[in-house]
């Protein structure tokens, strides 16, 4: 089975915040060149200052970009293949969701979120790719969603955007079978990061604290899935037997209990 490169040039997208500074944090331990990829500036040169004071012989590259713009998310690729060559590990984490019916959302939001969490993951696979090719070495780690494999109504639009990133995930990893260059993706339920605050939660309720991974552990199962080459990443024994179990159920008996899940849903909205 193909590995990863873990030793070369790799980009994380969305580095500033949660799982992706999280990975950051690992993969400087091994990495030549990291590039950290996000919109706040300040969070990211912070995680730069602090990760080449503990390993001085790393190179760092901040880059500020919002993957939501189409223009930015090519130019960023452009001006990394520039400045660096090539990438050799690209980490496909950026994203953000939107828990709300879906008559309540705010399109803006729904259309950002699909720049960011489709558009952009595909536009750096296709861009960063060739060149993995060219060198018959590579990996791509997306990250997914435990609603990659499931559905639930309230995160309608969220879910159908890491139903893509799954499909790609797995279609593309069968293409690249044989040719050096491995794709994992990461398929996480409820992480402790500020992505649930930003996402919403129409349940009034907090997510049950035995299902909730921190960023940092998640990071550290998706680094050493992925580093043996793994298809497919589920953090935590209590998330896989969750969607182990989601995926044993016959569909119509997952649609009466969801059924039920999005009728509380809209009687607490009204
Ligand atoms: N937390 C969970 O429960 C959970 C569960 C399953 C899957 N996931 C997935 O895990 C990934 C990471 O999420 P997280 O939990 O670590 O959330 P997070 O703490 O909110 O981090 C999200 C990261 O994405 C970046 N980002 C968001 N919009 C961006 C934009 N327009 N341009 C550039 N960067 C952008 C953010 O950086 P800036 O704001 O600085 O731009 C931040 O670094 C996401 O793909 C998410 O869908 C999370």
């Amino acid at each position: 089975m193909a590995r990863p490169p873990l030793d070369g040039t790799i980009l994380v997208t969305g580095a500033s915040s949660g799982i992706g500074r999280a990975l950051a944090r690992l993969l400087a331990q091994r990495a030549e060149t990291l590039v950290l990829v996000a919109r706040r500036r300040d969070r990211l040169q912070a995680l730069a200052e602090e990760l080449r004071a503990a390993r001085p012989a790393l190179k760092v590259s901040v880059k500020c970009c919002d993957l939501a713009d189409p223009a930015a998310a090519t130019q960023l690729a452009e001006e990394v293949e520039s400045e660096l060559g090539t990438v050799d590990v690209l980490v496909n984490n950026a994203g953000l969701g939107d828990f709300e019916l879906f008559e309540h959302a705010r399109f803006e939001k729904l259309e950002r979120m699909i720049q960011v969490n489709v558009l952009a993951l595909t536009r750096l696979t296709h861009h960063f790719l060739p060149r993995m090719l060219l060198r018959a070495r590579g990996g791509i780690l997306n990250v997914s969603s435990g609603l990659g494999l499931t559905f639930l109504p309230g995160l309608a639009a969220y879910g159908a955007t890491k139903h893509y990133v799954t499909a790609f995930s797995e279609s593309l990893r069968l293409e690249l079978h044989g040719t050096g260059v491995v794709v994992s993706q990461l398929c996480p339920g409820p992480i402790a990061t500020e992505f649930l605050e930003l996402s919403g939660n129409p349940t009034g309720r907090a997510v049950p604290s035995a299902l909730e991974l921190s960023a940092e552990r998640c990071a550290e199962l998706a680094l050493k899935g992925f580093a043996r080459g793994r298809a497919l990443i589920v953090p935590g024994f209590l998330m896989k037997l969750v969607l182990g179990l989601g995926r044993l159920t016959p569909r119509f008996m997952l649609r009466i209990f969801y059924r039920w899940i999005g009728g509380y849903l809209r009687r607490r909205r009204q």
